[in-house]
């Protein structure tokens, strides 16, 4: 595996491992690093869809707050190279800050009406961040493919608008969520719970599965609700929405809506800002609420 620090060696790397074939492809996941299993398996995805993977990992100052855990993010740089390798990534982008943000004013990215609700209201300018520098990013790299993890569904969401609205010629890959065997959502984040916070934060999932079990949105919300309810004798959890949402738009959707919606839900958790979903089909009755809250983890990698 080749590691790259700056701009300049990624784009050498990238050309003398593509000169080597024909036709080339190249598949890109971007990452903040503290790599876990959900990561891994969306490398085993890149992987699978293209000739070359290239990881980026990049604490990315712009998507955080002022009040936010840029500081204290995790990083374990070490750890995750060596993650990278196990998986059989080609090339890990590295760059500092001063690489990718070498003057302190900048031309960004606006994400436009998903960028203001939901995460986008919790976390003003977040997803001009994001987006800012997944297009630095694609433009450094030049993915034919790029994947990202259905955790993050608003990012997701956001990230298919930002490549159809400004043209980038590159298919987006949506990995399934990951999770520990509880139904905990697999999170950089995790790290931050203390036992009994992590106990708590498992109603998040929980809700979801509940809400699963149903096919018309007010016993699904419902079922939610009352299962996060449980989460009101620890102090440190707070919620902040639950939501049955548009997935494509993330609009807030009427009690009465028909077909395909996603439910929603972000909490802070002690110092854990977590999400999670279940997509929903409403109006069809539901089989399998443990399929469709993708808990499937036989396509879970473990690194
Ligand atoms: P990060 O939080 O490191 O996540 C990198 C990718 O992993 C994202 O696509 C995210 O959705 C995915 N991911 C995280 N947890 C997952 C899980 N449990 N199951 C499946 N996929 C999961 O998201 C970011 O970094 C940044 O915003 C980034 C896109 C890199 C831009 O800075």
């Amino acid at each position: 595996m080749r590691v790259a620090h700056t701009i300049a060696e990624l784009s050498d790397m990238r050309d003398e491992l593509t000169a080597t074939q024909p036709r080339p492809t190249v598949s890109f996941v971007p990452t903040m690093g503290a790599l876990h299993a959900g990561h891994c398996a969306l490398i085993g995805i890149a992987r699978n869809v293209a000739d070359v993977v290239v990881v980026s990992i990049f604490v990315n100052p712009l998507q955080f707050g002022p009040d936010e855990d840029y500081a204290r993010y995790p990083r374990a740089l070490e750890h995750d190279l060596g993650v990278c390798e196990a998986q059989g990534v080609d090339i890990a982008f590295v760059p500092s800050v001063s690489e990718l943000y070498p003057s302190g004013r900048h031309v960004s990215v606006s994400a436009g009406p998903i960028g203001t609700v939901l995460e986008g209201r919790a976390r003003p300018s977040h997803f001009d961040g994001m987006l800012t520098v997944v297009t630095k990013l694609f433009n450094i790299v030049r993915p034919d493919k790029a994947i990202f993890g259905q955790k993050d569904a608003q990012q997701l969401a956001a990230i298919r608008r930002l490549v159809a609205d400004l043209n980038f010629d590159i298919d987006i890959v949506a990995g399934p969520i990951a999770r520990e065997d509880d139904g905990l959502a697999l999170s950089s984040r995790n790290h931050y719970l203390l036992p009994p916070q992590r106990k708590t934060a498992l109603l998040i999932s929980a809700a979801l599965r509940a809400a699963a079990r149903h096919d018309d949105a007010p016993s699904a919300l419902q079922a939610a609700r009352s299962v996060l309810g449980l989460a009101e004798r620890d102090e440190t959890f707070g919620l902040d929405y639950l939501s049955l949402v548009n997935p494509q738009t993330f609009a807030e959707l009427p009690e009465d809506h028909q077909g395909e919606a996603l439910l929603v839900i972000a909490a802070n958790v002690g110092d854990a800002r977590l999400v999670d979903n279940v997509e929903l089909v409403l109006g069809h009755s539901v089989a399998d609420p443990e399929a469709t809250l993708d808990l499937d983890r036989d396509d879970v990698e473990v690194c």
